[in-house]
């Protein structure tokens, strides 16, 4: 049996993991979310050291007892453990992911990361999400997709996230911050995020979760056979 892989890729808040589990669910995939283990290296690094540039400095060595492991349970939420400690809730903050940007630019991070990600890939297939699953961790995937939204709309999304957990914050703040991440992530010279050349691309900008994962099946189910 081959292991089938399909990758969904794009920006902060255009609802990528939520149609990600959605259609790991329904195929019965392990699923991977790569940007949490982004937040996950970059709060243990800034909780063993908040001076991040010398972090980044010196990161072979900050880095070195880190362990990370990102766990997915059909019909559960996936939780992910660092150094044995749940961080599932406390890196979905705006202040982590700045510092996951930041990280994300360093190759030492990335090379150690990717190592984690191909763990992932057990039959009967994966289902991973993030910024370079399609262009560079899982080039040879089956299927690719690439979400796209305006900034407004996933700066919305990501006040009602941060609210249901109980964080206040304001939109204008969040489309600045959303804005600031894009160009990092667009912009850095090591796996930036683009779409790949074989990406399906869909606009969630006026279609909700369950548009885009009754989308995003219809193609794999018109294209993936057997599955
Ligand atoms: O998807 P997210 O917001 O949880 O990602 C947080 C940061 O991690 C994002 O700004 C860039 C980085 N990231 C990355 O560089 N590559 C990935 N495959 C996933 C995330």
């Amino acid at each position: 049996m081959t292991c089938k892989i399909i990758t969904i890729d794009g920006p902060s808040g255009v609802g990528k993991g939520t149609v990600a589990s959605m259609v790991a669910e329904e195929l019965g995939f392990n699923y991977l979310d790569s940007g949490s283990l982004y937040r996950s290296l970059a709060l243990k690094l800034y909780e063993k050291n908040n001076n991040f540039d010398e972090v980044i400095d010196d990161l072979d060595y900050w880095i070195s007892d880190i362990s990370i492991d990102f766990q997915y349970k059909k019909g559960f939420k996936s939780r992910i453990f660092v150094n044995n400690e749940d961080f599932t809730e406390k890196i979905r903050t705006e202040k982590v992911a700045e510092l996951a940007s930041r990280i994300a630019k360093d190759r030492r991070a990335r090379d150690m990361l990717e190592v984690y990600q191909r763990k992932y890939l057990i039959e009967p297939g994966l289902v991973a999400d993030g910024r370079d699953m399609g262009t560079k961790v899982f080039f040879k995937a089956d299927m690719k997709f690439y979400l796209t939204a305006s900034v407004e709309k996933r700066a919305e999304r990501r006040l009602n996230q941060l609210k249901d957990q109980g964080i206040s914050a304001n939109l204008p703040n969040l489309i600045q911050k959303l804005l600031l991440r894009d160009k990092a992530d667009t912009e850095r010279l090591i796996s930036p995020l683009i779409p790949a050349k074989d990406a399906i691309t869909i606009d969630t900008s006026n279609i909700d979760a369950l548009e885009v994962f009754n989308i995003t099946m219809n193609k794999i189910r018109e294209n993936l056979k057997n599955i």
